[in-house]
């Protein structure tokens, strides 16, 4: 009985942590629009697989995504050669913690833990806290974005 019990609670504590998982989250909130491969849709959303990692190889690069998710994104971009000219809705209303856990998941899922930078840290909810109190528009997050000439 008692090792049933021990059993149980593994198995709770496994659900609880499935739950707040990166991939879960990902899922639910993203993979709508970005696929659930991460491979957009040409024309409409950014793919994902392949570019997600290049736009974290610095610090000011991290930022950027942080303020991305937290913020969203409105204005025309260029991925892999195609344009797109949308709007991402902000995720500020998602925690911390969780923003960090889907930006890891995207960054390390699909092969694109291959792109990272040598060192890369893996996000925490401390990337996101400070960011906070800056409010941009999804056009201000847009110009951050043309200002570091990511692509
Ligand atoms: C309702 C559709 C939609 C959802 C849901 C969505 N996005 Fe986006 N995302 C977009 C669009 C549209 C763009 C391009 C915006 C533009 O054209 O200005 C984009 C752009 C991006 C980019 C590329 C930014 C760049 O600078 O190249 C990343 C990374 C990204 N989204 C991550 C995410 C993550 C992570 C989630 C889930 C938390 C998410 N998106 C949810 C529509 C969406």
């Amino acid at each position: 009985m008692k090792s049933l019990c021990v059993v149980l609670a593994a198995f709770s504590l496994l659900g609880g942590a499935l739950a707040q998982s990166g991939a879960v989250l990902y899922q639910q909130n993203c993979a709508f629009c970005h696929g659930e491969k991460g491979l957009g849709r040409t024309g409409a959303f950014p793919p994902l697989v392949e570019h997600a990692p290049t736009l974290v190889q610095n610090n000011e690069g991290r930022s950027y995504v942080a303020q991305l998710l937290l913020y969203g994104l409105q204005g025309e971009l260029v991925v892999k050669g195609q344009r797109y000219n949308g709007v991402m809705a902000p995720f500020s209303h998602l925690k911390d913690e969780e923003l960090a856990a889907i930006l890891n998941y995207v960054l390390t899922a699909w092969g694109n833990d291959k792109l990272l930078p040598q060192g890369f840290k893996p996000f925490t909810a401390a990337d996101f806290t400070p960011l906070r109190s800056t409010r941009l528009t999804p056009a201000q997050v847009m110009a951050q974005r043309i200002r570091l000439g990511l692509r």
